[in-house]
């Protein structure tokens, strides 16, 4: 691991802006690209174990995560469902992806290195999950289309919608802060960077929601007919927790709420 005496650790700026390029320190912020500097590298596993793997509220959130999609998985490959279960499946693959583009950069990064691999990282987990839920999303509504059922009659499947809505905008939304060419439609860097902290309160609606309607998924007809009430407490409980840690890491002064 890069030592944690970089100059960058004591600037406030990373705790306001912790993804973004910073034009005063070229040296340290010219490209997201990987540079020839071993000082100005962060590896991906040191960073992850650091980030996403240290403390009580981590470590919770990781076992939630596990418990719910282990037992999930368990429900599905002891009842097989045909297409349906890419559903289920391919969605909780999605929720575990996002929730840990999430964990992964709620710490402060303690160089410019780490800020850019977080980065990295955060973009292929994210741009993953939504490869898997809009994924995920056709198969359930292609399945209920060939055996004529209507959709969208349950609260599952109105906060599924709403999951899919918040994704789409928070990834929008995303892109057009962190992307150089696409900063001109907010104004110039310096108010993309200012937007920063409202991609990451939006970003913990969306997570709300996230967890939200997969945990109202216990209640469908489905689950219910193919899953004993322990396992279903299982995931619930999975979920919950999961959400819990990741909720107990929020740091109001990166919300913009309070300075520390
Ligand atoms: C964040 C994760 C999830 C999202 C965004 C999501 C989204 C949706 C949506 C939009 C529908 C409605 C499709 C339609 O009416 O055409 C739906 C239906 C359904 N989903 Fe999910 N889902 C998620 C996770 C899960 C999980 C983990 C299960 C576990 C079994 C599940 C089980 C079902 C079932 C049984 C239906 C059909 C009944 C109903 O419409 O409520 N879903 N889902």
């Amino acid at each position: 691991m890069p030592a944690l005496s970089d100059p960058a650790h004591a600037h406030g700026d990373l705790e306001r802006t912790p993804l973004l390029p910073n034009t005063q320190r070229p040296a340290e912020e010219s490209t997201m690209a990987p540079s020839s500097s071993t000082s100005d590298r962060a590896d991906a596993l040191p960073l992850i174990a650091r980030s996403s793997f240290t403390g009580p509220a981590a470590l919770l959130a990781q076992a939630g995560l596990l418990l719910a999609t282990l037992t999930l998985w368990r429900v599905l490959y002891t009842h097989p469902a045909g297409l349906f279960t890419y559903h289920p499946g391919l969605q909780s693959i999605a929720v575990l992806g996002f929730l840990e583009g999430i964990l992964l950069l709620q710490p402060q990064p303690p160089t410019a290195a780490h800020k850019r691999k977080g980065l990295q990282l955060h973009q292929v987990l994210q741009y993953s999950s939504l490869v898997a839920i809009v994924a995920g999303a056709a198969f359930i509504v292609y399945n209920k289309a060939i055996h004529g059922a209507k959709h969208i009659q349950t609260w599952h499947a109105t906060f599924g919608l709403i999951t899919l809505a918040l994704i789409a905008l928070q990834i929008t939304f995303g892109a057009l802060v962190v992307y150089s060419p696409l900063q001109r439609w907010v104004g110039d860097e310096g108010k993309a960077k200012a937007l920063w902290k409202y991609h990451r309160m939006s970003g913990y609606a969306t997570l709300l929601f996230l967890i939200a309607t997969p945990l109202l998924a216990l209640w469908s007809d489905w689950l219910v007919g193919n899953s004993s009430r322990l396992e279903r407490g299982l995931i619930g409980a999975g979920l919950v927790l999961a959400g819990v840690g990741a909720f107990a890491r929020v740091q109001t002064s990166k919300l913009g709420l309070k300075r520390s």
